[in-house]
């Protein structure tokens, strides 16, 4: 067997729904040397040895670990089946059980998520903030942002909104009456640098209407795009997939750029305080301290 392709496939779990780039266009499955695999970003293979160990890992945490509501999950899977193209923009729904988890242990009631699509992670947050919370999304596709608005009320969640417009624009004009608790990054890699200069700038102590408060989380997905961030040798594999004529040696490219910016931007700021959690496609989890 191809080396490469020996490592793929003792490396990653098959079963792994994933969530890909924020750019709305889907990358589709693609080969390498023949053999049909799935876009890797949410691959974990530093984590376990084989395909099988990761597999069982990856279902044994979510199993113990607190479920979803199943309006989420069920929802999950009916955009899976419904909309094959985009449904890996999704966040997996291991990492939408962690993103509860840690919404709760915060005691966050407001939350700001920075690229919605049909609007599956709003409703994790949504659920984690209860009814007397609040979620609002910004999201520049007309139709994605209807879709996600229309699952809010096939789901009677009224705690949550969507804003219509490019995030780059109307993330700086938000002016919040409580600052929010939580802000999500999930939109264009490319904007991630200027979204976090954005979140500090409109967050400065004793500025009127702040975005995000004091000790408040921003959450950066997507921060490793299939380890390139970290690692663009040819050591790594995906190197070889193919993620299509659009994205010719994206390792190179601007996302893989942008993610590297926003991680020295947030390692380096001494405002903040993160964990980098390498799970999925990287989770770049900060704190703001003042
Ligand atoms: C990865 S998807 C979000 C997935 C969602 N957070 C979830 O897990 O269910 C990224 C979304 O960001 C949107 N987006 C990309 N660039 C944007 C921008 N500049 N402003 C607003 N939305 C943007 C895309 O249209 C897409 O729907």
């Amino acid at each position: 067997m191809d080396m490469i392709f020996s490592f793929l496939s003792s490396a990653l779990p098959s079963a792994w729904s994933s969530k890909a780039s924020a750019v709305a266009e889907a990358i589709p499955d693609s080969s390498i040397h023949g053999a049909r695999v799935s876009y890797p970003k949410e691959s974990v293979p530093a984590l376990y040895p084989n395909e099988k160990v990761g597999e069982r890992v990856t279902s044994y945490a979510e199993e113990n670990s607190s479920a979803l509501p199943s309006h989420i999950v069920n929802y999950h899977d009916m955009i899976q089946k419904s909309q094959p193209k985009t449904a890996n923009y999704m966040i997996h729904m291991s990492e939408a059980q962690a993103l509860v988890f840690i919404a709760k242990t915060v005691g966050a009631k407001r939350v700001l998520e920075v690229g919605v699509y049909v609007g599956l992670s709003m409703l994790a947050w949504s659920h984690a903030v209860g009814p007397d919370g609040k979620v609002t999304g910004l999201e520049f596709d007309p139709h994605f942002a209807a879709m996600a608005e229309k699952s809010f009320s096939d789901h009677g969640v009224e705690n949550a909104d969507v804003i219509v417009g490019d995030a780059l624009e109307t993330l700086a004009t938000l002016t919040p009456s409580e600052p929010y608790d939580i802000i999500f990054i999930d939109a264009q890699k490319s904007g991630y640098p200027l979204y976090l200069d954005t979140i500090l700038k409109r967050s400065q102590p004793g500025i009127p209407n702040r975005l995000l408060r004091p000790g408040g989380l921003i959450i950066g997905d997507n921060v490793l795009r299939c380890g390139f961030v970290a690692d663009d040798s040819t050591d790594n594999p995906w190197r070889n997939f193919d993620f299509g004529k659009h994205r010719p040696q994206y390792w190179k490219s601007q996302d893989v750029m942008s993610l590297k910016e926003f991680n020295a931007g947030v390692a380096g700021s001494a405002r903040l305080e993160n964990w980098l959690c390498p799970l999925w496609d990287g989770v770049n989890i900060s704190r703001l301290l003042d």
